[in-house]
């Protein structure tokens, strides 16, 4: 039985850092060392003070704070971790390609593979790789062939250990999960590195809730997994539009149809659309990799997902600049939230970036509060759209760290993430600073829309 004593992941991103901060604060006598190219987000794993660490999850600093300097370390020395590892995760990212062949689609594996020729260079003795980045069914064929090829006689095992955790949850997640996912191939030496991961997670994890396929079946799960929670959303974004038509309630209609157990209550939320940087690259990745396969029909199908998803973020848009009487031009809205859903800094995908870009387009003034995203991020993110220059943008968007004083003056508020807080606030105090009339258009519908009214705004939530 191989038993693992020496961890190495690369990349300390969302999935990097809070996966194996899990690992090691659940095995203490493994040793697992994370490593990074960029050394600013090692440095800020490092903080002393472990509130600055780069990822904001609940739950994660205590985890750090109670395994870091033990048995977790964070670094730049990214061969020395290779070399002194028996298992090696890759984790970095796998965004959707920006140029070439499957531009827009196709997921970008430049940074996979340079991690494999590096472990190919460095590893002096035989290791058992695990994917754990969110890769296109048969990448591990790739990984294998460059290990093999380039490699230094040592003997590599490739699994695929797809992440499933979500963001705002992920320790939750990453400690209580659904199941862990382990492909690897079928013969003696594969089903070894197999057993040597199922003992990493036997440490919390109950064994029936580990489950193990071969290596295909494992990478094509996930894409298979955000495909289907993706579609749930845009299913039932659907049909929010179709009740606004009809006088239908969204809401209604969720609960309604997730009380059938076959169908189930959750993921039925309908909003201003999903985000995030998996659901859309995962999807567009999968509809690339059907077409790629001659599978029309399959890619179609797919496709519709995302291109739903557009139309809400859009139509989300057009509503506030219709209800404002068409024109939002020099008219201020407030955007309280950027994050892609609560509990979390991470704004890749966020709709309130597509939504800021579309008013921005009308001229409107966006004053924006989040209470966990940065200024900086909030400028990078629009400014990477590239629809304007960037200082048009920093015109256009101002960005403060108290929603009342973002709320003041302003002819509209637009509710983009679901933060807890929101629904706490002194909302007559907010009308009161406000523009008259006073609209709120409520992406998330989490606020109470009776109360609002009696205040007096002029309220439209999505679905109703
Ligand atoms: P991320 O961008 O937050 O982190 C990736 C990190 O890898 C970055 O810090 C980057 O500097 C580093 N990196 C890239 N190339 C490197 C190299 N050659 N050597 C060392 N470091 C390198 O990305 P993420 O959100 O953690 O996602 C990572 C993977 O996990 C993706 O494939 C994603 O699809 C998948 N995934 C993400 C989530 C999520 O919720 N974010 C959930 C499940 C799966
Ligand atoms: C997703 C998957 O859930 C997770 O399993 C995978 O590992 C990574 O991708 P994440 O993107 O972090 O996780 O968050 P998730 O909770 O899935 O939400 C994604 C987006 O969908 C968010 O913008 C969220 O607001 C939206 N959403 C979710 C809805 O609009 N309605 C819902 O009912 C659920």
């Amino acid at each position: 039985m191989i038993s693992v004593k020496n961890i190495c992941c690369i990349g300390a991103g969302y999935v990097g850092g809070p996966t194996m901060a899990v690992i090691a604060h659940k095995c203490p006598d493994i040793k697992v060392t994370i490593v990074d190219l960029n050394a600013e987000r090692i440095a800020a794993w490092n903080d002393e003070d472990v509130n600055n660490i780069p990822i904001y999850e609940p739950g994660l600093a205590e985890i750090v704070k109670s395994a870091r300097g033990k048995n977790l370390f964070f670094s730049t020395e990214v061969e020395k971790a290779i070399d002194e590892a028996e298992m090696i995760f890759i984790s970095v990212n796998t965004p959707t390609k920006t140029y070439g062949v499957g531009k827009g689609m196709a997921a970008d594996l430049k940074y996979i593979e340079l991690c494999a020729r590096q472990i190919a260079t460095v590893a002096k003795s035989n290791k058992i790789v695990v994917e754990k980045s969110t890769l296109p069914v048969r990448t591990a064929e790739a990984i294998k062939n460059i290990l093999d090829n380039t490699g230094n006689g040592a003997r590599f095992q490739i699994l695929s250990n797809p992440e499933f955790l979500a963001e705002g949850t992920a320790i939750d997640d990453l400690i209580n999960p659904d199941r862990v996912l382990i492909g690897g191939d079928t013969d003696e030496e594969g089903q070894k590195a197999i057993e040597a991961l199922v003992n990493v997670y036997s440490n919390w994890v109950p064994k029936e809730k580990i489950l193990t396929t071969n290596v295909w079946s494992s990478e094509l799960s996930k894409l298979t997994a955000n495909a289907f929670l993706a579609q749930r959303v845009s299913s039932i974004n659907a049909m929010s539009e179709l009740c606004e038509k009809t006088g239908a309630d969204v809401n209604e209609v969720a609960r309604a149809i997730g009380m059938d157990s076959r169908i189930g209550s959750k993921f039925l939320k309908s909003s201003v659309g999903f985000g995030g940087s998996c659901f859309q690259k995962d999807i567009l990745n999968l509809v690339y990799i059907a077409k790629s396969y001659g599978l029309k029909e399959v890619a179609d199908y797919w496709e519709q997902v995302v291109i739903m998803n557009d139309h809400q973020k859009k139509r989300f848009a057009t509503n506030i600049v219709k209800t404002l009487y068409n024109t939002v031009s020099g008219k201020k809205i407030a955007f309280l939230g950027w994050a892609f859903k609560k509990d979390t800094n991470d704004t890749r995908e966020s709709a309130a970036i597509y939504v800021a870009d579309d008013l921005l387009n009308e001229q409107a003034n966006i004053a924006v509060y989040d209470p966990k995203v940065e200024e900086s991020i909030i400028y990078r993110d629009i400014n990477y759209l590239g629809t304007r220059a960037a200082e048009e943008n920093k015109q256009g968007i101002e960005v403060l760290n108290d929603p009342y004083n973002a709320c003041k003056d302003a002819h509209a508020i637009a509710v983009l993430t679901e933060w807890d807080e929101f629904k706490t606030y002194d909302w007559q105090k907010i009308y009161n600073n406000m523009k008259k009339p006073a609209f709120v258009f409520d992406g998330r519908n989490i606020l109470d829309a009776d109360k609002l009214k009696n205040i007096g705004f002029i309220f439209q939530q999505i679905g109703k």
